[in-house]
Order: C-alpha cells, then structure tokens, then sequence
C-alpha cells in the first residue's frame, strides 16, 4: 500500500472525516487537514486498529442480543433399565411438587411435565413407553439437555443402563447419575460406583467428574441434592430460547382418542405456539384447538421449554419428528404435499433401482 491521504483512507474504511481524524489524534498522528497523507505504516496501524475495534464490536453486540434472549427452562430425560425406579422419580417429584392436581384423563400421556422449583422450571421426560426416545436420539435431536440415568443401587448397571448412557452420550447432553433406591437393605453404592468404573466411568467420589448421586424415589432421600445439581448444570449450560422466534420444537407422542381425536404430546423448544396457530410435522400438520399442560390445566400458549398437550392434528405426527409454526392454512397444506411427492418420488426412484438391479440379474 502506498501513500494516501486521509480522506481516501476514510472512504475505503467506510467511515467519516470526523471519525478517522479523530483516531488519528487518539493515535497522535499529526496532521494539517483531512487531505493530509499518511505514511504507508501509519494507514496501515490505522487500519488494523480500526480492524480490532469492528471485531470487538461485532462481539460485543453478539453477546448483548444473546444475552437479550432470556433463560428457558432445562430438559431432563429420565433414562434407565427396567425398573430401576424411573417413574417412581418422577411420581415423586410430581407428587412433592405439582399437589393435589391430580393426574387423570389426558394428562397420564403428556410425554413430558413441568416442575416449578424455587430455583426454576425444570422440563422432565419419562422414557418407558416413550418410543419417541429412540427416534429423537436416532436422529440426532438433542431434546433433551440433562440425562438423568437412573441405576437401582440394589442391581447395578444392567444391559438397558448401558444403552441408555450410549444414547445419552450420543446426544451429547449433560449426563447426572441417580443411585436409587437407597432406602432398600440390598443397595449398595458402591457396587454402582464400581459398575460405572468398568465402563471408564469414574465418580466423583472417586476422583472423577461424573455426578452419582444416591437417591430414594421412595423415600425422597436426595432428590433435592438432585434438582439442585440439575438446575446448577443448567445455570452452566446457560439455556436460552427466544420467545418471540416462531413456534419450534418436537412431537414426543401421538396417540388417537376415539372421542377428542389426535392427541399430541409436544415440546416446544423455541418462540411460544399459541391456540390457533398452523404448525406442521413432518407429513402431517395442524391448526392447534387447545391445548393443555401435564396438570391438565387449560393453556392459551406455551414458551420455550413447554411441554403440553395438543388437539388440533387430524392425522398422527410421527413421534420424534421437529414440528414448526407455520403463518396459515395454505403454507401448511403446500409444505406437507410437497414433502409427501418428495418422499413419493424417492420411493418410486428407490423402486425402479430395485427392478433395474433385477433386470441386470436376468441377463
Ligand atoms: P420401567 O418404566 O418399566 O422401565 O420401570 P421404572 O424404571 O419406571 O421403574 P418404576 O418406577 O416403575 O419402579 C419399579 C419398582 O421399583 C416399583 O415397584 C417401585 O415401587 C419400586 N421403586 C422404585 N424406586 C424405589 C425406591 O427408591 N425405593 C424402593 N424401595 N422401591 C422403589
Ligand atoms: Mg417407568
């Protein structure tokens, strides 16, 4: 770069006279007007600094719009081997929590509840009987944020613990330990802190980093150290979701009910689905008619980290599949039929491969 003078140089960094005059006096820079020249090296010193400030800025701006985007709630999956007590968990923090509510009717299938804590929402999901799981985690969906293994402390890591931390890991969420049933004669924590070494797993009693904490789905003994270590990591993970973003997040269960119809379990995990708005899933779409939280209770709309139940889907969501808010009718209706000729189309191309690969087998 050769000799320029200040106002050429002011123009290739998109900047008024005033401005760079300006830096330039910070920089001590001595000149006579703004059609001065500066020396190679000074435009040159000059153009870095002014570099550094635009990427400072840049950042700093990032950081204010997330931090303008507020806290949600943290998904936690209860994960585990067979009756290792998962249920009884979730009984127990249901019970302490959400009072003489009663779960009855529809609510026994929201796939997944809210509890008020005095430290936050915290978003919890039941695995058994939720075959949504296999297809969230298939696909890669991290839904949830915390895995919540759950090991009786009276058998150990057994075949479905191991599946369950590999499914954990694989979605790459935070993973809690849950020694439970410590209330019974036969626990024995340290044969869960042994299993877990086995598979290169160390506790932190151990020396370790992965939290094992022992608990009673029973008795309740340590479920608050629980949440407590649940809403710690979720302070860390720093979760945030925009409310005002459109309508996001994922079908955990559709079953059909011969009297209310389509009934779908959904979190939304992103911007706030309201009655009355167009959302579409995978094949399927619907216009939301009510909807409804783990309490049964009525709701309007749901946040980031909701997990309600919804009417309003004519046909069954697949489970697992992203749902997405879309402005009307119109646009749910041609993004559905589009992706049922896509998929028809890949299905016949997929079909005629088959009968060539015969045809070449015949000859
Ligand atoms: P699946 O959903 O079938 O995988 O089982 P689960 O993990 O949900 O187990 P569930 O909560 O149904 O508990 C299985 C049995 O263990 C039930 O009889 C519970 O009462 C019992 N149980 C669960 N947790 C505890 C506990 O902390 N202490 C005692 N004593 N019993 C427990
Ligand atoms: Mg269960």
């Amino acid at each position: 770069m050769a000799k320029i003078r200040i106002y050429q140089l002011a123009k290739e960094l998109e900047m008024s006279n005033e401005e760079l005059l300006k830096i330039l006096d910070d920089m001590g820079v001595a000149y006579k007007s703004h059609a001065s020249t500066l020396e190679e090296d000074t435009a040159q010193a000059v153009k870095e600094l002014i570099g550094e400030q635009r990427v400072a800025e840049a950042a700093r701006r990032a950081e204010e719009a997330r931090k303008a985007i507020p806290p949600r709630p943290p998904v936690v999956v209860i994960m585990g081997h067979v009756d290792h007590g998962k249920t009884s968990l979730l009984d127990y923090l249901r019970k302490s929590r959400i009072a003489e509510k009663e779960a009855g009717g529809i609510t026994q299938h929201v796939g997944a509840f809210e509890v008020k804590t005095e430290g936050g929402t915290v978003v919890f999901i039941d695995t058994p009987g939720h075959e949504a799981f296999t297809t969230i985690r298939q696909r890669g969906a991290k839904v949830a944020d915390i895995a919540v293994i759950v090991i009786a402390a009276t058998e150990g890591v057994m075949p479905q613990t191991k599946e369950a931390i590999a499914h954990a890991k694989a979605s790459g969420a935070k993973i809690i330990y849950a020694a439970n049933k410590m209330d019974l004669p036969g626990a024995d924590i340290n044969r869960v802190y042994q299993d877990l070494m086995q598979m290169g797993i160390v506790p932190v009693a151990y020396g370790g980093d992965a939290e094992v904490l022992p608990i009673s789905a029973k008795t309740g003994q340590g479920i608050p150290e629980l949440l407590e270590t649940i809403l710690l990591i979720a302070e860390l993970e720093d979760l945030r979701a925009d409310p005002k973003a459109e309508a996001q997040g994922v079908i955990l269960e559709s079953r059909m009910d011969k009297q209310a119809g389509a009934l779908v379990s959904l979190l939304v995990q992103q911007g706030t689905l309201r009655v009355g708005d167009y959302v579409v899933a995978g094949e399927h779409w619907g216009k939301i008619r009510a909807m409804s939280d783990a309490d049964g209770k009525r709701r309007s709309e749901a946040g980031p980290g909701s997990a309600v139940q919804v009417l309003g889907f004519s046909e069954l969501p697949v489970a697992g599949e992203t749902f997405f808010w879309v402005p009307d009718q119109v646009a749910a209706k041609e993004i559905t039929e589009e992706r049922i000729e896509e998929r028809r189309a890949r299905e016949s191309q997929a079909e005629a491969g088959r009968t060539r690969n015969l045809a070449d087998l015949m000859r």
